[in-house]
């Protein structure tokens, strides 16, 4: 499973990927808009930071002539390992079928459905990114979502894979781990948040409390430095 960072925040990013086996970025345009910077600006500084990691890039056109358009300076501005994020309307998969053709990578994105995935996978798509928690906001099951696309993917001779996308919960995060989900993309605050564990703080506590009481002339070594 492939964990991805949700965000355009450059110095997050950075910490996050010393400490994370994390194996990209995915962007949208609200966290680009957060940044409050010229967007490619922010896109190029993370694309040199990350090498040749994926990046997911997410169109703003409507008009499938447009978005296959801003696809092509998309990747020739960040690169080739960069997927153009398209939005599943009916332009969006036109564009994808025909990025398809061009040879430029889309990830289908906004998805709510089985149906709007499969269609995108059809199409061409490389990923299809379901919201589970966007969909557990309109009363469905937003794990079962991503895990019913996963299994229909897996069962079809299609290369597409699934990229689930919009967690508030960890519990969301953990079911499609023990299904093994082809990747997430997590904020940083929930990504930071798997490590997060006050049994863990308190054991580690614990054991420095009663290492602690050993006395230092029974060391050989020492190994603590604080
Ligand atoms: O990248 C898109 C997706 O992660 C949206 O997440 O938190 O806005 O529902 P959110």
């Amino acid at each position: 499973m492939k964990i991805l960072i949700d965000s355009a925040d450059i110095k997050a990013i950075e910490k996050l990927y010393e400490c994370f086996p994390v194996c990209g970025v995915t962007t949208n345009p609200s966290l680009l808009s957060k940044e409050n910077k010229d967007p490619y600006e922010v896109l190029k500084r993370i694309r040199a930071f990350i090498g040749e990691d994926e990046l997911h890039v997410e169109s703003l056109c409507k008009r499938a002539e447009d978005i296959v358009d801003e696809a092509l300076a998309i990747t020739r501005i960040l690169g080739d390992d960069t997927y153009v994020k398209i939005p599943v309307t009916a332009e969006g998969v036109k564009a994808i079928k025909r990025l398809r053709e061009l040879g430029i990578k889309t990830t289908a994105t906004a998805i709510f459905t089985l149906g709007q995935a499969y269609i995108s996978a059809l199409a061409g798509a490389s990923y299809v990114a379901p919201y589970v928690n966007r969909i557990e906001m309109q009363g469905e099951d937003g794990t079962q979502t991503a895990l019913n696309i996963q299994e229909a993917l897996r069962a079809s001779e299609l290369e597409c894979k699934v990229l689930a996308a919009s967690f508030k919960r960890i519990d969301q995060v953990e079911m499609l781990i023990i299904k093994n989900i082809d990747a997430i993309t997590l904020s940083p605050a929930m990504l930071s948040s798997l490590l997060d564990n006050d049994g863990t703080k308190a054991a580690i506590k614990d054991f420095d409390k009663a290492f602690k009481t050993l006395k230092r002339e029974n060391m050989s070594i020492t190994l603590d430095r604080h």
